[in-house]
């Protein structure tokens, strides 16, 4: 089936890039020649995302618990993100993709931090794509983050704790104001979610795919697609 004649479209994808240190010790390489191999192989899913017509992508690079590698492969993967974030901030612009970058934010070697609000500022106005980064995310950290935003608007008697709803919280998350995703998917044959994105998933298709991120190619994000398509959404109401 070609591009064109998919149809609905999932207008925001989320993906946990997952298997890059198994996929390095099945070609005896190094782990991070595996995250560097991960690293080009999402730079072709951003591409992908963009020609077929997904509004929204999130990829989840680096999650608050990666901090508690082995620093070797912490600091590899941040020399990683610094030269993907240098090399590509040109082409994504003209791509017409938008950066933004989820995350505790704080904890980022201050180089990167401040190449992202470069990219993120030249990139602010891109309509095409918005790419979600997420770089030292966590999930519970993020709801701990609005729950502490949410208690001081109490505390400043800006918000009646009684009316607190669903759109207040969502306001605060790192994610405001971006649909939640439509499509998660996750590949190197793990079924579970990792601490991402746990209030937006609430809703969102699932699809796991036996295969390690370097190994995963457009085709296979087609596929993944094909398999959205099949499936029928119910939002809590009767079949
Ligand atoms: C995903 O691959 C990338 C990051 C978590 C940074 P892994 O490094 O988790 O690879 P496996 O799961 O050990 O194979
Ligand atoms: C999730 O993968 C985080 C990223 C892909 C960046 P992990 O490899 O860290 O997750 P677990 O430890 O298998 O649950
Ligand atoms: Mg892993």
């Amino acid at each position: 089936m070609t591009e064109r004649r998919l149809l609905k479209i999932p207008q925001h994808v989320a993906i946990i890039m997952d298997g890059n240190g198994r996929w390095a010790r099945q070609n005896s390489l190094s782990r991070l020649q595996g995250h560097k191999r991960g690293s080009e192989v999402a730079r072709e899913i951003v591409t992908a995302s963009a020609r077929i017509g997904v509004s929204y992508l999130t990829l989840y690079a680096f999650s608050s618990e990666n901090w508690r590698r082995d620093p070797h492969e912490v600091s590899g993967l941040m020399s990683l993100m610094k030269h993907y974030l240098e090399s590509e901030a040109q082409e994504l612009h003209k791509e017409g993709v938008r950066l933004k970058v989820i995350g505790e934010r704080e904890l980022l070697p201050n180089t990167i931090l401040d190449l992202v609000e470069k990219v993120e500022e030249l990139t602010k106005a891109n309509k095409k794509l918005t790419l979600q980064m997420a770089i030292s995310y966590g999930s519970r950290a993020e709801i701990l983050h609005v729950v502490k935003q949410i208690a001081q608007k109490v505390r400043d008697r800006r918000l009646d704790p009684d009316k607190i709803s669903e759109q207040d919280f969502e306001q605060h998350l790192y994610t405001a104001g971006i649909p939640d995703p439509d499509l998660l998917i996750r590949t190197s044959g793990e079924q579970r979610i990792s601490n991402y994105l746990l209030w937006q998933v609430a809703y969102t298709e699932l699809v796991f795919v036996d295969k390690f991120w370097p190994d995963f190619t457009p085709e296979d994000f087609m596929e993944a697609l094909l398999t959205f398509q099949s499936r029928e959404r119910r939002f809590g109401t009767a079949a």
